[in-house]
C-alpha cells in the first residue's frame, strides 16, 4: 500500500528548549482507516483533530490501544534513528490481539513511522531530549452494541519531548499499592491499553497527595509479590543477582526493561527473572542485602529508586541516592539512544532521509 502525503500548508516551527512531555506535536500525522474487513488508505496529512460520533464504540467501551517508543538525534552526524521500534510494533500487535482490534503490517507500520519521522526530520531535538512517538489506535464503529468495532482508525503522532533527567538526578520516592490491583491473570494488564492506565489514575493521584512520586503494583492474588510500577517495570540490586518480575499476562512487557536485562548479562550480572517478595524485599533494604532498585521504561529511561513505603513505613533503599549498576546502566543506555555507543547497533532504526 502506497502512503500519500499532504503537506501543512502552515507548519509551525519547532520549539527551542523545554519541551516538557506530550504538550507539543510536529505539523503532520498518519492516519489509516479499517472499513469493510482491510485497511485502507493510508496517509500523511496535517495535524489536526478528529471528527467521532458520540455514539463511537471506543467513547463506550474503551478499545483502544497505544504505544510510545522515542526517536533521537544522533549526536555525532546529526541523523535521525528509533530506539528498538520493531519491539513496539510487535508489542502493539500483541495489544491488538487481546483487544479484538485488526493488527498493523509491520512492513507499514515501519514505513509510516519513516515517512513521519522523516518529514518532520527538523522536530527532533537534541539528545538526550528526544522525539516521542504514539501510535494509537481507536474504534469508530456507531453503535451501542457490546462488540467488536468493524471500523478503526490507527494514526502516530509525534512531538518533542525532553530529557527526564533535566533537573539532575532524582531518585523516586514509591509507595507500594496495598488496596487497588492494576492487572490479574486472564486481564488485560500485558496489553497497551487506556482502561489499564485510567484504572490506574485514582491510585496513583493518592500516592501523589501523600508525597509519593508513584506506586508499585503488587499481584492480584495475594498481593505479595512485586510486579510493576505506573509506566516502568522496576528491578532490584542484589549483591548476587538482579532480579525483575517475569512478564506473563499481568505486566506490560518493557522495551526499556528487556533491554536492560539484555546490558546487565552483557556487562556479567546475573539477571534473574523472578517474583520479588515485598516483605522480603523490605527485610533486605533493612540488612542491606538489598543494595539498589531502579525502575525503567521509555520515559525515564533508567532512574534510581531511593526510598520505598509499605505497611505505613518509609523504607529508604542503600544510601537513598542513585547507586553504581544503576547509574552505569543509565549511562550506556542514554549512550547508545544517543549514538555515541557502539553496544547494540541492531536496536537503531536509522530513519532514511527522502529529499
Ligand atoms: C504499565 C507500564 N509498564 C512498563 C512500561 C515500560 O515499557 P517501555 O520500556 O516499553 O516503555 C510502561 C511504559 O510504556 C508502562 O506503561
Amino acid at each position: 500500500m502506497n502512503i500519500t502525503i499532504t503537506r501543512n500548508p502552515n507548519p509551525a516551527t519547532p520549539p527551542a528548549g523545554d519541551y516538557g512531555f506530550g504538550s507539543k506535536f510536529t505539523p503532520h500525522m498518519f492516519l489509516l482507516d479499517w472499513k469493510d474487513g482491510q485497511w485502507r488508505d493510508p496517509r500523511i496529512v496535517p495535524y489536526g483533530p478528529f471528527t467521532l460520533d458520540p455514539a463511537a464504540k471506543v467513547l463506550h467501551y474503551g478499545q483502544e490501544i497505544f504505544e510510545g517508543m522515542k526517536a533521537y538525534r544522533n549526536g555525532a552526524d546529526g541523523s535521525v534513528h528509533m530506539f528498538r521500534a520493531d519491539r513496539n510494533i510487535r508489542r502493539f500487535n500483541i495489544s491488538c490481539e487481546r483487544m479484538c482490534m485488526p493488527q498493523v503490517d509491520p512492513d507499514l507500520f515501519m514505513r509510516a513511522l519513516n515517512m513521519l519521522i522523516d518529514l518532520d526530520r527538523d522536530w527532533v531535538p537534541e539528545s538526550p531530549n528526544a522525539l516521542y512517538i504514539r501510535p494509537t489506535m481507536i474504534s469508530t464503529q456507531v453503535g451501542l452494541g457490546v462488540k467488536a468495532s468493524t471500523e478503526y482508525v490507527f494514526f502516530i503522532i509525534i512531538g518533542p519531548v525532553g530529557s527526564y533527567f533535566a533537573g539532575g538526578i532524582s531518585p523516586l520516592k514509591l509507595k507500594v499499592e496495598e488496596k487497588y490491583v492494576r492487572s490479574a491473570p486472564g486481564g488485560t494488564g500485558y496489553a497497551k491499553t487506556g482502561g489499564n492506565y485510567a484504572a490506574a489514575l485514582l491510585p496513583i493521584q493518592l500516592a501523589q497527595k501523600a508525597g509519593y512520586d508513584n506506586i508499585i503494583w503488587l499481584d492480584a492474588r495475594e498481593k505479595k509479590y512485586v510486579e510493576e510500577m505506573g509506566a516502568m517495570n522496576i528491578a532490584f540490586v542484589y549483591e548476587d543477582r538482579i532480579i525483575s518480575a517475569p512478564t506473563g499476562d499481568t505486566i506490560l512487557d518493557g522495551v526499556t526493561r528487556d533491554s536492560v536485562g539484555i546490558l546487565l548479562k552483557d556487562m556479567g550480572y546475573n539477571w534473574v527473572e523472578e517474583h520479588p517478595a515485598i516483605a522480603e524485599v523490605i527485610a533486605d533494604a533493612h540488612s542491606g542485602k538489598l543494595k539498589e532498585v531502579l525502575a525503567c521504561g521509555t520515559a525515564a529511561v533508567v532512574t534510581p529508586v531511593g526510598l520505598i513505603h509499605f505497611q505505613g513505613q518509609d523504607h529508604t533503599i542503600g544510601d537513598g541516592k542513585e547507586g553504581p549498576i544503576t547509574e552505569k546502566l543509565r549511562k550506556t543506555l542514554t549512550g547508545i539512544h544517543a549514538g555515541t555507543s557502539e553496544h547494540h547497533p541492531e536496536w537503531i532504526f536509522k530513519v532514511p532521509q527522502v529529499d
